[in-house]
């Protein structure tokens, strides 16, 4: 198999928002991407990037069998995007918040989290559409370089950060949603001058997510400057002699329901008041990080963004208006899941399909080590068999689907009706895009990373290769394995 980098091809980047969306919109029809209102993304059946046409599916326009089925067959499981889909997902996104703030003359900034998933040519094709980057560590910082995005694309805010990190990202350009007031002792006095905007991650006492373990903005969460210590946070950087100012705060991450949202936009008000109020201070920006989730069943409603937008136009103006703001802030906005989730699925063969107690599992060779979200967050993925594209095979049984790691918790979907299974069966798991490749484990039980391949129109572009477990036991055996025992 020849693995190669495959770099986006070259649509074109234009700058102005307005312009990229007519053009995008009247060049839609051609190749097939539209901008979906997002209140009517809901109930998919099958879910995207899925499509059924004679009884097979189909990722665009490419069959699942000619991945997994062919004589140039890729090795299972492998992860499989669709450029469309993630196109759709980011303008649709970015369709809403624009057209909502516009109307009031404000401007939106995208900036893609890409901790949700990294790869280079997903980073590549954000980037040719306009996205700038959500970054919370340097590394990722340094990745989203030398995929091409400039410094002053990168809008960082990590958690817990040293000293090196902080004034490497401010000799570099970077601008920084600072975590604590005591990130800024950590400034090297020459480094002050490259701290041309002052901002902070704050916590606005709202939170909301898929699950506890995706909540950022309480009170006593580990994420940003609490609620009590805001003003006192901006005082620190007003006495450094810093004259712009931004803000910046995530609530969560996987929320469907529109009032999170808007309750946090209620809070960031409050704040921006007080800062005025208090402090005489304006910001320039005002970022409300990500969370926009996705539905992962079947039955969920997706979010409706466009009430998210419009309502949150709408109070922000008004009251930055009553504020006396000069001028108004620059929005941001920092989606993740929202933009990769579903541009992607696994595809896994059944190695085995056995009875124990009351279960009929069909063990699979995905695992915890290529999607550990069920793991850790009893995520629900569905997964659908290859079988189910075929509307003659209505019989089904329960399954649960798990994988080969050598822990119980190694479930993949506990109970999910399929097509009844043989060994050698190809199923697909839904919704992978986010948080999937980029949390694989690499080197529990030895399993290594899958390999990823995208798929536009007819074609199939392998995006990165697989770590192989010879390759990753190797970077332990080559120090001091041998010597050890020749002692
Ligand atoms: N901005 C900041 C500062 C964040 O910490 C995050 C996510 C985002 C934006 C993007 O959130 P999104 O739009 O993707 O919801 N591993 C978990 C999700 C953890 C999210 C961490 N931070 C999962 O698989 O559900």
């Amino acid at each position: 198999m020849n693995y190669s980098l495959y770099r986006a091809d070259s649509m074109k980047l234009i700058r102005d928002p307005k312009k990229r969306h007519e053009l995008l919109l009247s060049e839609k029809s051609s190749n097939g991407i539209k901008v979906i209102p997002s209140q009517s993304r809901y109930k998919y059946d099958p879910m995207p990037p899925l499509v059924i046409e004679n009884n097979k599916f189909k990722i665009e326009e490419v069959l699942l069998d000619e991945l997994v089925r062919s004589e140039n067959q890729f090795p299972t499981p492998l992860y499989v995007y669709s450029k469309r889909r993630l196109i759709e997902n980011y303008l649709t996104f970015e369709h809403a918040f624009s057209s909502a703030f516009s109307k009031y003359g404000m401007n939106v900034i995208i900036n893609y989290a890409c901790k949700a998933n990294s790869n280079p040519t997903i980073l590549r094709i954000l980037l040719e559409l306009g996205a700038n980057i959500d970054a919370v560590t340097v590394e990722e910082v340094k990745h989203c370089m030398a995929c091409g995005y400039e410094p002053n694309q990168i809008f960082y805010t990590g958690v817990s950060n040293s000293k090196e990190d902080i004034n490497w990202l401010l000799e570099n350009g970077v601008q920084i949603n600072f975590d604590a007031i005591e990130d800024l002792k950590k400034i090297n006095k020459i480094n002050l001058e490259h701290l041309r905007t002052g901002s902070f991650r704050v916590i606005p006492n709202i939170s909301a997510g898929h699950h506890h373990k995706t909540h950022t903005g309480h009170e006593g969460s580990k994420f940003g400057v609490p609620y009590s210590q805001i003003v006192e946070a901006y005082a620190h950087l007003v006495d450094l002699g810093v004259k712009k100012f931004g803000i910046h705060c995530h609530i969560g991450s996987g929320s469907l329901e529109v009032e999170p949202f808007i309750a946090t936009v209620n809070a960031m008000m409050e704040i921006l008041t007080k800062l005025k109020k208090e402090l005489g201070i304006e910001v320039s920006y005002i970022d409300f990080g990500g969370g926009f989730g996705v539905p992962y069943r079947l039955e969920n409603e997706p979010i409706n963004l466009k009430e998210v937008a419009e309502s949150s136009a709408k109070i922000i103006h008004n009251r930055l208006k009553e504020l006396g703001y000069k001028t108004l802030p620059e929005i941001h906005y920092e989606p993740g899941r929202y933009i990769v989730c579903d541009a992607s699925v696994i595809l896994t063969r059944v190695n085995t399909i056995k009875r124990s107690g009351d279960t009929n599992y069909a063990l699979v060779d995905a695992s915890m080590a290529t999607l550990i979200r069920p793991a850790m967050y009893d995520s629900y993925h569905h997964i659908l068999s290859e079988k189910s594209a075929n509307s003659n095979i209505t019989e089904k049984e329960e399954y649960c689907v798990a994988g080969r790691v050598c822990e119980s918790g190694d479930v993949l979907n506990k109970r999910i009706m399929l097509p009844k299974l043989s060994e050698g069966d190809i199923l697909i798991i839904t919704n992978a895009g986010a948080y999937g490749y980029q949390m694989a484990l690499a080197t529990y039980n030895g399993i290594g990373l899958p390999a990823q391949v995208m798929i536009s129109e007819k074609s199939i572009y392998p995006i990165s290769n697989p770590l192989v477990t010879q390759e990753i036991y190797g970077l332990s055996r080559a120090y001091n394995y041998m010597k050890l025992f020749n002692e």
